[in-house]
């Protein structure tokens, strides 16, 4: 233990009352010994520190901070050193804000494009957001403060994340899900991860033993704290047991006590207690240190430019039929859609950050030097029909020679707590882009969204240019990839299927009660898509430039491969070259290609530059549930770079000494495995899989409800009231959609519809305590007076207590 001497001078209930918060962001201080509280805010790419009122749902303003583009826009950029910077910046408004821990970046993987805040993880592939988040957090943490990296793991959808149960095979576990977490670990060395809402085939995340002692602390030698997402602990002696030191936000002393009480009556060691102790205390006492010098403010300006260049290199050209971008500056173009009025730039929920400076596109277009007619917006934001401004539209459409379309996603759409319905953009801007066609065929589209859509339009456009979220400069940064001021080199961190129903995951991401199963396996993105065959509407790793690069010359040896990049194009440009590696063994299934490499790199036109790409641990390995380790197959590997994962410009092969171990399946029970084609697995298949049956996925009926149960589940409760209170959510949430509150609506629907009952007791800082929520269980359960009574007592011990 570092502070063994600090701990001895505690008392246990000292020790006790520093594994939950003091209050929604804050840690316990003990005063007497000199231990302070530390203060956590989100997040991924903005502080959002906030002042006065707390919450978690992005409802309450923060201080004014620099709003980056969201993960999901710079992992288009496939740039670490640019995470790094990011890191940096967002490391330095932390500082200036008397943060301690960063609340991000987010890692989880993208299963399906439908999961709510895609907008704030990075990738569907686990190599790329891992190299991204491990930038972001070395950048972080240079300033002596923490990173926490999140949501660990397996909660890829939005939807009941508080109570779902993610049944995942052993193997997709660590070879998809978890090793962007273990990059996180070894490579950014994160100080903090937080614990997903999620169980884990069973078990809540931060309970589970295997996660987060076999895997997290043991493999990966993880020294560093495990935080609760707010409001997600469920057990909490389990959760100490696992080591998860510190639950928040606060429970007033509530868990504090249990904790006290396991150790007295022996249920578990104080031992325990002291090693969660001592590793928040490093936390505590390493992220203090800064604040020590003198405060610092932070450049406004300087970083809202820095905002401007993550944004310029994160954006990505998607289509440019006729060359019609850039657009030379003798066209007339007319501006429509309503996102270049107030521009959309990042996603709703406890990551929404209050920008310090907001570019909107109306009000930089001068400067860009493009020669605009008019503006119009076309269609409305929310969705409603409006043929008169469609009308208007397509009058002003006709007099330019180019129109720039801005169409997306709204903010209500993509939100935390919530999936999306669909892949589609509202019909109204479909209604909009039909018709401008028809006037002007030189549409050229500018998408805003933080998350993949389906294109059954993209024949009517010449031009597509993907800003994602942008941030607070995202609109400025557009204008001058429009304008040629800029080359456009990012490119896809996730495939854009053809249609929902083609997403592996299409049968197995929405429908059951109590779980879901990734029945695809280690299949998701383009690893499904490239190894059954789907034609992609545009494939992973993609985006276009205004230059063309020619790849040649590959050399493949021990440590790497090596070949030649040339600009063949007239101007300067960035190409993103990647690596992907496949075995030609049939003996484990495999995806035909998976990424174990990529560079980003300048080259002025004719110019031509020798790259490298070095293997490393993770270029051969897969992960053996026989052997229970990461093996390498003894097996020809084919090296592979591309300029997308379906665009290959070059092939090499090398063999591989194996590490012999003996292989893990048996082929016959798993077929669909084997040939990629997993999008609808049968149970038996699924079960020879995971190696077990497969868990009922509805809720129990008969049983009463219980602390793990949802409001949702009021709908089969025995008690009246509760059905009647159930009624009048659904009524009030279609209510408030009807009369066009959707943000209010969403509201209710991720924090009281698909709440479990304890968070009733976890997020209300004391106010209603466990004993009082079996009161209200009592009555939900059809013992109304009971129940009343019950929950009367409990309020007024509680009362007592807190006078005396
Ligand atoms: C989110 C976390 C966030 C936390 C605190 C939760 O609802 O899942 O990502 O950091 O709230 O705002």
């Amino acid at each position: 233990m570092i502070h063994k001497d600090l701990i001895k001078k505690m008392t246990l209930e000292e020790k006790a009352s520093l594994m939950s918060g003091k209050d929604f962001w804050q840690t316990k201080d003990i005063e007497r010994l000199g231990v302070n509280s530390i203060f956590l805010s989100d997040g991924p790419h903005g502080i959002r520190k906030q002042a006065v009122a707390a919450d978690q749902l992005g409802l309450n303003e923060g201080i004014p901070a620099t709003c980056f583009p969201t993960a999901a826009t710079v992992a288009n950029s496939w740039n670490e050193e640019m995470g790094e910077k990011i890191g940096e910046y967002l490391g330095e408004e932390a500082i200036a804000q008397k943060v301690n821990v960063v609340l991000g970046p987010g890692i989880n993987m993208k299963r399906n494009p439908l999961c709510g805040i895609n907008f704030e993880y990075f990738s569907e592939d686990p190599y790329l957001a891992g190299k991204m988040a491990a930038g972001y957090i070395r950048g972080i943490q240079s300033h002596g403060i923490s990173a926490c990296v999140k949501h660990f793991c397996v909660n890829n959808k939005e939807e009941r994340r508080m109570a779902i149960d993610t049944i995942v095979d052993e193997r997709t576990l660590r070879e998809i899900y978890l090793t962007a977490f273990e990059i996180a670990v070894k490579e950014g060395k994160t100080k903090a991860i937080m614990s997903s809402y999620n169980m884990l085939n069973g078990t809540y995340t931060n309970e589970n033993m295997h996660l987060m002692q076999d895997i997290l602390r043991e493999e990966w030698n993880y020294k560093g704290c495990v935080i609760t997402d707010w409001g997600g602990s469920n057990d909490r002696i389990a959760g100490l047991v696992a080591g998860n030191e510190l639950e928040m936000p606060t429970t007033a002393g509530e868990t504090d006590e249990e904790i006290i009480q396991a150790i007295k009556s022996g249920k578990i060691k104080e031992q325990v207690l002291d090693d969660c102790v001592d590793r928040l205390l490093e936390l505590i006492l390493t992220t203090e240190e800064v604040y020590k010098k003198p405060h610092m403010e932070f450049d406004v300006e300087k970083h809202h430019r820095v905002t401007q260049k993550v944004a310029e290199e994160s954006i990505v050209l998607l289509k440019n039929e006729e060359n019609i971008l850039p657009l030379k500056y003798d066209k007339k173009v007319a501006v429509i859609g309503d996102f270049a009025k107030e521009a959309r730039y990042q996603g709703a929920g406890s990551s929404i950050v209050n920008p310090t400076i907001l570019d909107h596109t109306l009000d930089c277009f001068d400067e860009s030097g493009i020669v605009s007619i008019g503006y119009e917006s076309g269609f409305e934001r929310y969705g409603k029909k409006s043929k008169k401004k469609i009308d208007r539209a397509c009058e002003l459409a006709k007099q330019a020679d180019v129109i720039l379309l801005y169409i997306g996603l709204d903010e209500v759409t993509e939100v935390e707590g919530m999936d999306r319905k669909s892949m589609k953009i509202p019909e109204n801007q479909i209604d909009l882009l039909n018709a401008l066609q028809k006037v002007n065929p030189n549409v050229v589209a500018i998408l805003s969204c933080g998350s993949a859509v389906e294109m059954p339009w993209i024949d009517k456009v010449k031009g597509l240019l993907h800003g994602y979220l942008g941030g607070q400069a995202g609109a400025r940064a557009i204008l001058r990839v429009l304008s040629g001021d800029v080359n456009p080199s990012g490119k896809l961190a996730e495939t854009y299927p053809i249609h929902y129903e083609d997403t592996p995951s299409f049968y197995n991401f929405q429908d059951k009660e109590v779980s879901v199963e990734y029945r695809e396996g280690i299949y998701i993105g383009y690893r499904y898509y490239d190894t059954a065959d789907i034609d992609v509407l545009f494939p992973f790793g993609y985006g276009l430039s205004y230059t063309t690069f020619e790849y040649s010359d590959i050399e493949v040896n021990k440590e790497g491969v090596i070949f030649k990049l040339l600009n063949s194009g007239n101007i300067a440009g960035m190409e993103i070259a990647q690596m992907y590696v496949g075995c030609r063994s049939e003996e484990v299934f495999r995806p035909q290609k998976e990424l174990k490499g990529f560079v980003k790199i300048f080259i002025n036109a004719g110019e031509s530059k020798t790259v490298t790409i070095p293997f490393d641990d993770k270029t051969f390995r897969y992960f053996n549930v026989k052997t229970n380790k990461w093996e390498i197959e003894a097996a020809e590997y084919k090296i592979m770079i591309g300029a997308s994962s379906d665009d290959i410009r070059l092939v090499d092969t090398i063999f591989m000494e194996g590490t012999g171990a003996q292989l893990p399946y048996d082929k016959d029970k798993l077929p669909s495995y084997y040939s990629g084609k997993v999008n609808n697995v049968g149970t038996e298949e699924f079960e020879n899989l995971i190696g077990c049956k497969v868990p009922v996925s509805t809720w129990d009926r008969t049983k009463p409800l219980g602390y793990n149960d949802t409001i949702a589940q009021c709908q089969y409760a025995k008690g009246l009231f509760a059905k009647l209170v159930f009624r009048i959510i659904v009524f009030l949430h279609w209510f408030l959609r009807k009369i066009g509150k959707r943000s209010t609506a969403n509201i209710i629907m991720m924090s009281i519809y698909h709440l479990p009952f304890r968070g009733i007791a976890r997020m209300t800082g004391g106010a209603l305590n466990m004993k009082m929520l079996d009161g209200i269980l009592m009555i939900v359960n059809g013992h109304f007076f009971k129940g009343l009574n019950h929950l009367i007592k409990e309020k007024s011990k509680m009362a007592k207590g807190k006078k005396s």
